[in-house]
């Protein structure tokens, strides 16, 4: 067991659990909190297969799973994340959820624990308005992707007032876990957001114009570009309707350039979601 950090997981939803499985699988012990015990034991017990996939992937070691998964303790007390040196904050993407979460922690942590909140889309300087001033230098972002367990990438986002210590110690974190973090100003969509939905509008664009089907795009990307799949087949796993309303928090910030393309909102509006509805730009149905 590595006996120099522990972590607080908040959220034991589809990254919150990831997450802790990635600090898990390093040797570090995790509390992982969710609003009731069922909860975070559920998100724990969904971890057994997130383990074996990753082992499919060369990530992990199948001999390490008891191990593993024995570091991660659910609960749905917040007392029992008072000594953590590390929070991870990845509860719904709902700013009065996470500020009341934040406010109970503030209480309960050591001063000297950072928090850090996975969200996508609220700027962190806001969310650090959640926390006494005391703890505004020990706050921070650290953006992990989807599935957590496998991509390696974090965007580290220090808010106005995060101290150059914080921002150290969470890149030091990612390291330790093996992700590579990269810093990020405090802007909407950070970089790869921006980058992704840029790119999906643009997508949807040439679909419109009937320029090329969703197919060929998609084969353009990946054999043109060495993408491992394509636009459209990724806006179908990660779900039109999130893509729609990560758009419109783009349009907002920055205008013209991410207004979402009608024919993502008939997509929306026809229930044609992606995989989850087992039909979106493809059909998956049988
Ligand atoms: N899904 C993605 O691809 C992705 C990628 C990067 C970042 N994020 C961000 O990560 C966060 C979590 O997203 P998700 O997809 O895991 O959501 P999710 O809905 O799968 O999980 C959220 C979990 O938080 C729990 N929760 C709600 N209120 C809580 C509270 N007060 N205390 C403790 N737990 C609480 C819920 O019960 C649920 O289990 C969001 O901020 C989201 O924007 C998501």
């Amino acid at each position: 067991m590595a006996e120099d950090l522990k972590v607080g997981i908040l959220g034991a939803g589809m990254m919150g659990a990831e997450i802790a499985l990635c600090f898990a699988a390093r040797g570090y012990p995790v509390i992982m909190n969710d609003i009731s015990l069922e909860l975070a034991q559920r998100g724990k017990e969904r971890l057994q297969v997130v383990f074996d996939k990753a082992v499919r992937k060369g990530i992990f070691q199948q001999e390490e799973k008891e191990s593993t998964l024995a570091q991660i303790t659910p609960t749905d007390h917040y007392a029992m994340l008072g000594d953590v040196d590390l929070v991870i904050e990845a509860v719904v993407e709902d700013f009065d959820t996470k500020k009341k979460t934040f406010h109970e922690l503030d209480n309960v942590c050591n001063p000297g624990c950072v928090f850090a909140t996975n969200t996508s889309s609220i700027p962190i300087t806001r969310l650090a308005t959640c926390v006494a001033s005391e703890r505004k230098a020990k706050f921070i972002g650290a953006h992990f992707f989807s599935p957590a367990s496998v991509m390696q990438l974090v965007e580290v986002i220090p808010g106005l007032e995060t101290g150059e210590e914080t921002v150290t110690f969470m890149m030091d974190c990612c390291q330790r876990i093996g992700k590579t973090p990269i810093r990020v100003k405090d802007v909407t969509g950070f970089v790869v957001n921006r980058i992704l939905n840029a790119m999906w509008v643009e997508a949807a664009r040439l679909l419109d114009e009937g320029v090329a089907s969703a197919k060929d795009i998609d084969t353009g990307c990946r054999l043109g570009l060495g993408h491992p799949i394509g636009p459209f087949a990724l806006m179908d796993l990660t779900s039109n309707d999130l893509n729609l309303k990560v758009q419109e928090i783009l349009f907002e910030s920055y205008g013209e350039r991410f207004r979402p393309m009608p024919i993502l909102k008939q997509k929306v509006f026809a229930n044609h979601l992606g995989r989850k509805t087992g039909r979106g730009w493809f059909d998956y149905k049988g």
